[in-house]
């Protein structure tokens, strides 16, 4: 098994496919021992610190599951109560983290080209401080959603697409932008889908209307992850992605051109800017309110029985119609379940040294 001993998810394009191979390899054996009722103690005493500058239900219980069943103590901040709210650096953050904690989360999303820079910084300044005060500890960080990505989401969405499909070569997997009237959400979703499943072979498409373009970075590593097989193609209609999709996952995200405008008017902390911008958000996402997955759209997938993807939580009745809802409600939730286990083979993996020797002799019935 490929280890990844001491390292961050930041992104998983970052990331080799044996890495990312064996992340979903100890996902699965952990989720075995843990519905067997098999405990997993594997960093006792340690310190799981997550902070979160958005929203969250699942991530964060994802976060606290995971630590807790890894023998961690979790604790999660919302970010706008940490002394960044008053201008601290993310380095002179990391640092004073880097003393304290034995892992860390980061939710940082809302502004493009902000997040991401976040987590590398906040890395920094754990690495730095270590490296300067002799400590060979390791504190690795997870990603638990930025402005690039959504890897503990995209990771759950990967073991769940291998609970459907024995192999996603040449599985048409459908990432279609759908309508909100609530907010204007993050682009990482999308683009870690895209970037993460042209990696291994599934035909991927891309839909979404005119202004809903995601990041050029993304685009580029989606069309050259397709150079060991599958494909990518971006279209402009709903219909012509869900005909003979496998797999449908409609989301809403912002509309580029306002996603950029928000990063200024974040900048020069203009609240009143702010609010006129995500109004004109949802405006602009009022246009395209027939960009629903509906009993209609999914009669004309594969055989009419396209599987239905969602991270959750989905606006019913404009992302996706309540009785395609009510028909996978059950399967999202399984997909939701992943998370928790690839946050705990993130953390394992990168805290536990012989972690392969480790989990067999937990099967064994070793404790
Ligand atoms: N899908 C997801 O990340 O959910 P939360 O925002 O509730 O964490």
């Amino acid at each position: 098994m490929t280890s990844y001993l001491g390292e961050s998810l930041l992104t998983t394009q970052e990331w080799s496919i044996d890495k990312l191979h064996a992340v979903r390899t100890v996902a699965r054996r952990l989720a075995a021992l843990d519905r067997q009722g098999i405990k997993t103690p594997l960093c006792p005493n340690e310190l799981a610190w997550a902070v979160f500058f958005d929203q969250s239900t699942r991530t964060k219980s994802a976060w606290g599951g995971a630590a807790a069943r890894l023998g961690m103590q979790p604790v999660i901040v919302d970010g706008s109560s940490t002394q960044v709210s008053h201008g601290e650096t993310a380095i002179e953050t990391g640092a004073m983290l880097g003393m304290n904690a034995h892992a860390m989360g980061i939710r940082h999303d809302l502004i493009l080209g902000e997040g991401n820079t976040f987590i590398r910084d906040i890395k920094t300044g754990i690495d730095d401080y270590l490296a300067a005060t002799d400590d060979s500890r390791k504190v690795p960080i997870v990603n638990l959603q930025c402005d690039v990505d959504h890897p503990t989401q995209t990771m759950a969405d990967l073991l769940w697409l291998e609970d459907n499909f024995d192999d996603l070569a040449d599985r048409n997997i459908t990432v279609s932008w759908a309508y909100s009237p609530s907010y204007a959400k993050p682009l990482s979703v999308p683009q870690g889908l895209v970037t993460l499943l042209t990696r291994f072979g599934a035909n991927v498409t891309l839909a979404h209307p005119p202004g809903y373009q995601l990041t050029d970075a993304t685009m580029a590593a989606a069309e050259s992850n397709t150079a060991g097989g599958g494909s990518f193609r971006v279209v402009d209609s709903m219909d012509e992605a869900f005909a003979d999709a496998d797999v449908v996952y409609p989301k809403s995200w912002g509309a580029y051109d306002l996603m950029v405008d928000r990063v200024d008017a974040n900048a020069s902390g203009d609240k009143d800017e702010l609010a006129a911008i995500e109004g004109r958000a949802l405006e602009r996402n009022a246009q395209f309110t027939d960009w629903i997955c509906d009993e209609r759209r999914m009669a004309t997938t594969r055989e009419g029985d396209a599987l239905y993807m969602h991270c959750l939580p989905a606006d019913i009745g404009a992302e996706v119609s309540a009785g395609v809802m009510e028909q996978h409600k059950v399967n999202v939730a399984r997909e939701a379940n992943w998370k928790m286990y690839v946050v705990m083979a993130l953390l394992a993996g990168a805290k536990v040294p012989e972690l392969d020797a480790v989990l067999t002799s937990l099967e064994e019935g070793n404790q």
